[in-house]
């Protein structure tokens, strides 16, 4: 029998990701998403990649326990990886009280399911922002958690507490992974499915490629004056669809009740830190063009230097980054130009 599961937030640009590698590893999958944060592209794309014209779209609001409800009693649900969440920092801080209340109570609907239906796998999309500015790197799942710079991220660290005291309540009815993702970068091979912000981008990779396909005119490299070695901040930039596989290892784990405990944690990373610069320098060697940067001060809450040590994750679960950050710096690069038509 073919297990079932759940992706909130599953047309997004993780999640649908996420629900390609599952599908491919031939789980069912129901996509659950409002569509507050994206447009069906990815779950258009997702499809195509796929061969799967018939999968499962529910149009649900987390935060609405009766339509949470009635996707419970509509599928037989195995595993739920829980998307669904805003995911700007800066407008979390402009915000708190719209992030708390959808980041937090999306997952608590999740939470009551899983516990009404008498047990669920749930896995938790954490982030490294849990480890806040870390004392030593690499950081290990054993580093200490420090307290959140945003709104944001303080989600992320509650909603981490929140699945724990679950999973210790239910005895182990209810099974849990918290997945602590660095930073997700590139796209699909196929340039159908990627990352897709809304206005101005946050992060680096799509603001990066949205200057070379010319909807902006220079990306700003917030500080060079950090210390390390070239002045910019320090990263460990995952591929997308490496993050995506890490899902399918951790939820098999779940389902072939291969845990060692009720709970657990990893940390999803190359284990290789990159510069800012080094990434930009990366960008226009390996697609053979220049970018129009410049040097600004630096962005207020940004820690000078992350990156994971993954070896739990390769050790335990088998699983392992395998793409170079050339492939993935390509494949952004395809699907932005894929955007424009080029
Ligand atoms: N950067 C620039 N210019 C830009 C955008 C980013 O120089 O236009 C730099 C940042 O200063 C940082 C690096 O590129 O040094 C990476 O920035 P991103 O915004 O891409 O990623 P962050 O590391 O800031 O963000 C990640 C996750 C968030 C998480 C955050 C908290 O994407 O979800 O870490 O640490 F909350």
């Amino acid at each position: 029998m073919k297990k079932t599961v759940l992706v909130s937030g599953g047309a997004g640009f993780i999640g649908s990701h996420v629900t390609v590698e599952l599908i491919e590893a031939g789980y069912d999958v129901v996509v659950a998403d409002n569509f507050s944060n994206c447009d069906r592209t990815g779950y258009e794309g997702v499809k195509k990649i796929t061969g799967r014209d018939d999968l499962p779209l529910e149009i649900v609001d987390f935060c609405d326990m009766a339509q949470v409800k009635a996707l419970f009693a509509k599928y037989p649900i195995d595993a739920v990886i829980h998307f669904a969440a805003y995911k700007a920092v800066g407008e979390s801080v402009a915000k708190p009280v719209m992030y708390y209340k959808n980041n937090l109570m999306s997952f608590l609907n999740v939470l009551e399911a899983a516990q009404d239906k008498g047990g669920c796998n749930v896995l938790f999309s954490s982030s490294a922002t849990v480890y806040g500015e870390p004392e030593a790197v690499p950081v290990t799942e054993k580093t200490p958690r420090q307290p959140a710079t945003s709104p944001y991220g303080n989600t992320k660290t509650m909603c981490e507490d929140i699945l724990r005291d679950t999973v210790k309540a239910s005895g182990g009815a209810v099974k849990g992974i918290l997945l602590r993702y660095f930073n997700p970068i590139g796209a699909h091979p196929s340039a159908l499915i990627g990352e897709l912000p809304r206005g101005v981008p946050n992060n680096l990779v799509p603001y990066i490629t949205q200057t070379a396909i010319g909807k902006r005119e220079c990306l700003s490299i917030f500080g060079n004056d950090y210390p390390t070695p070239d002045g910019t901040c320090l990263r460990d930039y995952i591929d997308i669809v490496d993050l995506a596989k890490a899902h399918v290892f951790a939820v098999t784990r779940m389902m072939d009740g291969k845990m060692k405990e009720n709970c657990e944690v990893f940390n999803i990373g190359t284990g290789r830190p990159l510069s800012v610069l080094e990434l930009v320098t990366a960008f226009e060697k390996v697609n053979n063009l220049k970018l129009n940067y410049r040097f600004a001060p630096r962005r207020a809450g940004d820690v000078t230097a992350i990156w994971a040590d993954p070896t739990l994750a390769n050790t335990e679960m088998g699983w392992k980054a395998t793409r170079s950050i050339e492939e993935t710096l390509k494949a952004a690069w395809a699907w932005e130009k894929h955007l424009a038509g080029k």
